[in-house]
């Protein structure tokens, strides 16, 4: 198809008051004496046809690190060098607003924290940052260790059957079973079947990734959107979720009332630790359309995203079967026979490079969007308000000139006594969670759900692409997805020979003296 940017080109014309468009043309107009940002011609034909930000990536190393793409009347501004994401992002965050990711995902998430905006965005932040303190991350780790056990159980009887699995859909499954405990404490259960409430999340999923591939916005023909059988049985699903969503909420309400917890700094109830119980417990408005939102946004951001960069990793993993070996070595030595604590996960560091390693080749999502609020100046040139920006996380993770081999997965590049790699210590070079005041909330949650789930996997089994499995290419979403599935041969290790340390249990004191 045409590709992801079609949409956004046809939601543009139709954006705002006459008005503001004519005052983003006079604002470009009076600074066209400026030096001109370089525009991306001829390059339409360049983007059509596969994972749009790949050819993106063509262009940064022609135009450089900011330049403006065409698409008839419309443009975008696309953004690949650190300093100006930066800028973006943090030093002048309040100049910018979500745009058009906000008007793509409406439909789902209404105003919740990813595309709220403005007064909205900061009350929000401020009542739900609260909620993932440490004491709630690390109470996770038990929810990352049971629902791992629950794939690794799964994947135990393939190997046995000797039948190659779909990890992509395994993946989702799993990371969808840890946010439904997460975020309101409802078992999803969808890596043991199918049922129609997980059904209703993935054709709700499913529908936001179409609207932001689609070329025709079909779901706002006024008659269409009420007759289409797609838009129905999404409207259907919507419904669905509500309700359970409502029923969650009920349920929790009558728990906070029942306990007599004090709410302080890191309340967490041990029965039901989740975001929602959190949120509460400090006096949320349980009859809100805001609160649903917020469940909603927080179900889908720590789903797809975690289910993503795990998919990756195995690919990655699968490539490179020495930082295989050196990850199954360290899974080895560090995990026990139980389910990983938090002192295993300190311990798991090359894990948490792997992960850290996988995040810069596939970043999830592969492109940061934004539009501003006012006039501004982006690497040294004018722009007014109303454009669009994509900030190509992507390329900022594969740039030539930042990274050694910038195209090699290796973990080794961080060092394991070194900080972790983020945004603030890699100087916007390395974005895995964004950065500034609308940084990822969920990034110490995810970094050790992946690690968890990774750590655990390959301890259990060895994995190979199966034979005659589709090739992985990419295509997007709002993450990077393959086209074709990640099919994998799992395989039992044979664990390495336990060599009994006999003496220690024969032996007796006098002996050992006698011995030495
Ligand atoms: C925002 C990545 C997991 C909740 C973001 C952003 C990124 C990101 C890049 C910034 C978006 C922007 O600036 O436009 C990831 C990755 C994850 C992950 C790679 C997994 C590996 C999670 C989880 C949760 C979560 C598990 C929830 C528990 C959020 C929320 C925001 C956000 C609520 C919006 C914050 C705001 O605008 O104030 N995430 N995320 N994420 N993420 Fe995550």
């Amino acid at each position: 198809g045409p590709g992801w940017i079609a949409p956004l080109v046809g939601r543009l014309s139709k954006l705002g008051p006459p008005g503001e468009l004519a005052a983003a043309l006079l604002t470009r107009v009076a600074g066209a004496g400026g030096p001109e940002i370089p525009q991306a011609v001829g390059s339409i034909n360049a983007v059509v046809g596969q994972a749009f930000f790949v050819p993106l990536y063509d262009l940064f190393l022609t135009y450089g690190g900011i330049f403006r793409l065409n698409f008839g009347p419309k443009s975008f501004l696309i953004v690949s060098d650190p300093a100006i994401a930066k800028h973006i992002l943090r030093e002048n965050s309040k100049a910018y607003s979500k745009g058009i990711l906000a008007e793509i995902l409406e439909f789902v998430m209404g105003t919740g924290l990813i595309p709220a905006d403005g007064e909205i965005w900061r009350v929000r932040r401020r009542a739900i940052v609260p909620a993932l303190h440490q004491k709630y991350v690390t109470a996770m780790i038990g929810l990352f260790g049971e629902a791992s056990q629950r794939l690794c159980e799964k994947l135990d009887k393939a190997a046995v059957d000797g039948e190659d699995m779909e990890m992509e859909s395994l993946f989702s499954r799993l990371t969808l079973d840890v946010i439904g405990k997460a975020v309101f404490n409802y078992d999803f259960d969808s890596l043991s079947y199918d049922n129609g409430i997980v059904e209703a999340v993935y054709v709700t999923l499913r529908e936001a990734e179409m609207r932001s591939t689609s070329p025709i916005p079909t779901w706002e023909i006024p008659i269409w959107k009420d007759i289409s059988p797609r838009q129905k049985k999404v409207n259907e699903a919507l419904k669905l979720i509500n309700s359970t969503l409502d029923e969650l909420i009920a349920i929790c309400k009558r728990l906070v009332e029942q306990e007599d917890l004090q709410f302080h700094e890191e309340y967490m109830n041990e029965q039901d630790p989740s975001i929602l119980h959190f949120l509460l417990a400090s006096g949320d408005d349980v009859s809100s359309k805001q609160l649903r939102d917020d469940l909603m946004t927080m179900l889908i951001a720590g789903h797809e995203t975690s289910a993503a960069v795990l998919t990756w990793t195995f690919y990655l993993l699968s490539k490179y079967p020495k930082v295989m070996a050196k990850l199954q070595d360290e899974a080895d030595s560090v995990l026990g026979d139980g389910l990983p604590t938090i002192e295993d996960v300190k311990k798991l560091k090359y894990t948490t490079r792997v992960i850290n390693e996988s995040l810069r080749l596939y970043p999830q999502p592969p492109v940061l969007i934004r539009r501003s609020l006012e006039d501004d100046i982006l690497g040294g040139y004018p722009i007014g308000r109303g454009e669009d920006i994509f900030i190509s996380v992507w390329n900022l993770h594969h740039c030539p000139k930042h990274w050694d081999d910038a195209e090699v997965f290796n973990p080794e590049r961080w060092p394991l006594d070194g900080p972790n790699p983020n945004e603030i210590n890699q100087n916007f070079s390395y974005l895995p969670f964004g950065g500034g005041p609308r940084k990822c909330v969920g990034d110490m949650f995810a970094t050790f759900e992946t690690v968890v789930a990774t750590a655990m996997l390959v301890k259990r089994f060895d994995f190979q692409m199966a034979p005659g499995a589709p090739p992985v290419d990419m295509t997007t979403g709002a993450t990077i997805h393959t086209t074709e599935g990640l099919k994998m041969t799992v395989t039992r290790r044979t664990r390495p020979p336990v060599i009994p340390n006999l003496e220690m249990k024969i032996i007796t004191d006098s002996q050992e003296s006698t011995l030495s």
